[in-house]
């Protein structure tokens, strides 16, 4: 493990000490431990990289100086309000979409013992990140920002999330709505915001930034995130379960992923039908004939086509931002997710 990654697990077990001693709650021994047990699963089982991308952008924004140890606090606490927020929405995630694992181990809410309390859980997870930033960043002068920031990036995560489920409304169910410019829209709000731009805004924020003269970099991060989610769809069918650490539900659950809307793109009327045909049914035929389909009209090769052309596209949108220090961070951000495997 590298030395950052383990300073970065070690301000998560100092934040989930002073959140299980929170003043504001009567805690017993029971709700304490619940909410100790609740976190763990939940919060850093993941791979970390949004999280992490706080600090690494922090330090190339600072040029490389040595940063003192409370930045690096700081700057820890502000990567995992990150993961903590994205622990919130998997939690509420996996419950709408049904799915049954999550990071190599069942979904919270299919523990026996949690079901849909987990929804509660959720919203605890989501009152942490209010409580981390009140406690270490209240006397900031960037905190109403930063207040401000997790509050709009919500929001933007909840209506993806909203358009995401909507369009698969049963009863409804019709691949005509589905297209390439519904896909952009549900994954850029999503995904895009909360994935990459909310970290790389936090490290702005506490470098002393005003956000509102990066609207060019909050743009390039969010086509990163379409792109990550791109990736996201792809390794729900294409991916290896063991390695991504989930099982795919994307077909059964009659998403609106890239692959579906590119074959819709590529198929002929006989594959047209049978996408009609068996595509949103929860039953391991239809999603084989399903899959059956994205092979033969070789979808992975047009996954990796679009790959390199969305990587070439954005490096050359980084090349057009001003200062060499927000492009080193742009560039660090997609040579984590390029060519990624999970
Ligand atoms: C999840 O989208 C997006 C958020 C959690 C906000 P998906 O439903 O496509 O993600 P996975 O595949 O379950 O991780
Ligand atoms: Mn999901
Ligand atoms: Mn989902």
């Amino acid at each position: 493990m590298t030395d950052l990654k383990s300073k970065f697990l070690h301000v998560y077990s100092l934040l989930k000490s002073e959140l299980l001693n929170d003043p504001d709650f009567e805690f017993t021994d029971d709700s304490r431990q619940w909410i100790d047990r609740m976190m763990d699963y939940n919060v850093p089982g993941g791979k970390l990289n949004r999280g992490i991308s706080v600090v690494d952008s922090y330090k190339l924004l600072k040029l490389g100086k040595e940063l003192a140890d409370d930045e690096v606090f700081l700057a820890c606490s502000l990567g995992w309000c990150i993961e903590w927020l994205q622990a919130y929405f998997l939690v509420l995630d996996d419950i709408m979409d049904g799915s049954h694992t999550r990071r190599g181990q069942p979904c919270w809410f299919r523990l026996p013992k949690v079901g849909m309390i987990a929804v509660n859980d959720g919203i605890i997870l989501r009152n942490h990140i209010s409580r981390i930033l009140k406690k270490h960043f209240k006397g900031k002068p960037y905190y109403v920002d930063l207040v401000d920031l997790f509050n709009e990036v919500e929001f933007q995560t909840a209506h993806g999330q909203m358009v995401d489920l909507i369009t698969t409304l049963v009863g409804e169910k019709d691949l005509s709505k589905y297209s390439m410019p519904l896909h952009h829209r549900i994954v850029k709000y999503k995904t895009g915001y909360y994935s990459f731009y909310l970290p790389v805004a936090c490290a702005l924020l506490m470098f002393g930034e005003n956000l509102d003269q990066h609207v060019n970099v909050k743009d390039i991060l969010v086509d990163m995130g379409t792109y990550f989610q791109v990736q996201d769809d792809y390794l729900d069918c294409f991916g290896d379960p063991d390695v991504i650490g989930k099982i795919g539900t994307d077909i059964e659950d009659f998403k609106c992923s890239w692959l579906v809307v590119k074959a819709l793109e590529l198929c002929n009327e006989d594959q047209k039908k049978s996408l009609y045909e068996n595509y949103g049914k929860d039953d391991p035929v239809c999603v084989a004939k399903v899959k059956d389909i994205y092979k033969a009209l070789k979808l992975q090769d047009v996954y990796l086509e679009y790959e390199s052309k969305i990587y070439e596209k954005i490096i050359n949108s980084i090349e057009d931002v001003p200062r060499k220090e927000v492009q080193a961070v742009l560039k660090s951000f997609l040579a984590k997710i390029y060519k990624r495997q999970k």
